[in-house]
């Protein structure tokens, strides 16, 4: 029987970084690096398709010793920053897949707090819901009908969580009324005032479309906020700034209660649209001219329950377009 192996020293189980492996500097991240094998290099590409950030092999853990020399080292793929985490790319053939077990086997008794996994190809789903991303056929849009993800579930969680902490800051020692304007903005209110720190007033009001002449008659609030505003701070919530139309309506309506102060917040910023000058003291992401659906925004009420938000291939919406329809979608 062979006896158990000595136990390692703690200043000998340290991770040996890796030489960078870059060999361009433009194009997507995964044609800039050099892989060992095209399966890491088609992973990559699903992990940029999907925004996943990754590192191809950037550091190689010491898993055995001759004396005090390092006689072998494991070396895992990938490694996910956002989620922490290392991914040995794996085959189903058996001659590889026994070793490699023996290997990560080793290296988790070594470095119990790493977070390491073998991945199969029948995992890169299970992957992706620990992304953050649904099944996409659960939701109703075809994988051939997104044009390209624009933000993903981390980049949208990250960007809400430092808006609410700068919102937090600006306003400490004060409360504030948020005001979402309907309907797009639902999730990102109910994200953002999750982490806001001060005591707010949550409100609403939606506004109405109409066919006017003048761009300022094109828009009425369609149902007014219930809390007196007087002599508060107001923060208005958006999840878009288009043509700023809205937006420079309903901060005049506003403005008439005489608010001690009016600001605005939105998620998505369209700056190549802008009709008129509107003052957006907040945003999250700035972004190309697409139609766009996902995270509450929607094309003709679809898609709003999408976790992240990727534009659309044009024929999803260059169907025949009846005049009638073109009244109500602000996109
Ligand atoms: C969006 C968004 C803004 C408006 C911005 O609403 O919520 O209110 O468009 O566009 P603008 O800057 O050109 O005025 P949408 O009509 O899509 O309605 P919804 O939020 O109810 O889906």
């Amino acid at each position: 029987m062979a006896s158990a192996p000595a136990p390692v020293p703690e200043k000998w189980r340290r991770p040996v970084r890796q030489r960078s492996r870059l060999i361009r500097r433009t194009g997507p991240a995964h044609s800039r690096v050099e892989f060992a094998h095209p399966s890491e290099q088609e992973f990559a590409r699903f992990l940029d398709y999907y925004r996943i950030r990754w590192v191809y092999e950037p550091v190689s853990f010491p898993i055995a010793w001759e004396g005090e020399r390092v006689a072998e080292m494991f070396t895992p793929d990938f490694y996910l920053p956002e989620h922490d985490l290392y991914l040995e790319l794996t085959t189903m053939k058996q001659s590889l897949v026994t070793p490699k077990n023996r290997k990560l086997r080793r290296m988790r008794e070594l470095y119990p707090d790493v977070n390491v996994r073998l991945l199969y190809r029948k995992d890169y789903h299970q992957l992706l819901s620990q992304a953050g991303y649904g099944v996409l056929e659960a939701q109703h849009l075809k994988q051939e009908d997104i044009g390209e993800i624009l933000i993903s579930p981390v980049e949208l969680e990250t960007r809400v969580r430092a808006l609410a902490a700068r919102i937090t800051r600006d306003y400490r020692g004060r409360s504030v009324v948020l005001v979402g304007v309907l309907k797009g903005v639902t999730f990102f209110l109910a994200d953002l005032a999750r982490q806001i720190k001060v005591p707010f007033v949550l409100d609403y009001l939606d506004v109405k479309r109409m066919g006017g002449a003048a761009p300022r008659d094109r828009v009425r609030i369609a149902r007014d906020i219930d809390y007196p505003i007087a002599g508060r701070h107001v923060l208005l919530v958006e999840d878009i700034v288009n043509t700023g139309l809205t937006l420079d309506y309903v901060m005049s309506e506003l403005r008439e209660r005489n608010p001690s102060s009016i600001e605005v917040v939105t998620l998505l910023d369209r700056p190549t649209r802008r009709l008129v000058d509107v003052p957006v003291k907040y945003v999250g992401f700035q972004i190309p001219n697409d139609y766009i659906v996902g995270y509450g925004l929607d094309y003709r009420e679809l898609y709003r329950n999408l976790p992240f938000i990727c534009a659309l291939k044009p024929r999803v919406y260059e169907i025949e377009i009846r005049p009638a329809d073109l009244a109500g979608d602000a996109q």
